[in-house]
């Protein structure tokens, strides 16, 4: 990944301005937390080539192999209450989604929250993590690992798990992602911070959202039980319907969603 190829296809205001990219590092989140804590602004990315202790939702990990992916953490400021952190994740994954589309090739859908997916299989994970100070938000990283020109998986995820140039059927300019992302996220945060809401952003979201009309299987702690997805609120929950007719609104820190059958 060539900085310098970046730089030149940037079109952004202040995200991405400062850009490091590493031949490897243990996690780009880890990396801009350290970052984050000796006072780097809002609009810092880190890259890697390579990450040896990449990091997924729910403590799990992310297999992050050398020169072929996008691994890439973002560093926010924002002057919003805690609470609104979680919607970034869900403006993230239009952004991706946005920035790895092209004319004339399959679309990518999101997994509520924040996954992306090509037939069924994922493409990009999000992992959005917090700093707190005095009860305020002191900072939110954005990682983000897009599956770009991977063509072999490990056994354990090669079921669940695909990339743009298996899916594409060729070769994916990764500097061309890292811009156009960049470039989405920064106008989707700016959208965002002057509404506090995802109202602008619902109908794409929705469309894009591969478990609406779908039935999902609902995994809260100690229970599980199945409905179907009808959309997303201006606050990022999945809104459920039970075959009782009751609607539930389920947020993603609480509770993970399923397709009835496997993964979507
Ligand atoms: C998930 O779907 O579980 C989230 C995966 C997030 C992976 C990215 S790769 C760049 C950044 N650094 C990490 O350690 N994780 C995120």
């Amino acid at each position: 990944m060539r900085g310098q190829e970046i730089i030149s296809r940037l079109r952004t205001g202040w995200m991405g301005r400062e850009i490091r990219v590493l031949d490897e590092a243990d996690s780009t989140n880890l990396r801009v937390k350290t970052a984050a804590g000796e006072g780097a602004s809002a609009g810092l990315v880190i890259l890697a080539e390579q990450q040896t202790d990449g990091r997924g939702r729910r403590g799990r990990a992310w297999q992050s192999p050398a020169g072929e992916n996008i691994y890439m953490t973002v560093l926010l400021r924002p002057d919003f209450e805690p609470d609104k952190a979680p919607m970034l994740t869900l403006l993230a994954a239009c952004a991706a989604a946005r920035a790895v589309y092209q004319p004339g090739e399959k679309c990518p859908q999101i997994k509520w929250p924040n996954d992306l997916v090509m037939d069924g299989k994922k493409i990009c994970g999000i992992l959005t993590e917090m700093g707190m100070k005095g009860g305020s938000t002191e900072y939110v990283i954005v990682g983000i690992g897009i599956n770009c020109n991977q063509t072999e998986f490990p056994e354990e995820i090669r079921q669940k798990a695909t990339s743009l140039k298996c899916e594409y059927g060729h070769e994916v300019c990764r500097e061309e992602i890292v811009a156009r992302f960049l470039q989405e996220f920064e106008s989707l945060y700016e959208e965002f911070a002057r509404r506090k809401s995802l109202e602008f952003i619902q109908d794409e979201y929705e469309t894009l959202l591969v478990n609406e009309g779908k039935r999902v299987c609902v995994l809260e702690p100690g229970k599980e039980w199945t409905g179907v997805a009808a959309g997303i609120t201006e606050t990022g929950e999945l809104i459920v319907k039970k075959d009782s007719g009751e609607i539930c609104e389920i947020s993603s820190g609480e509770v993970s969603v399923r397709g009835v059958y496997g993964y979507v």
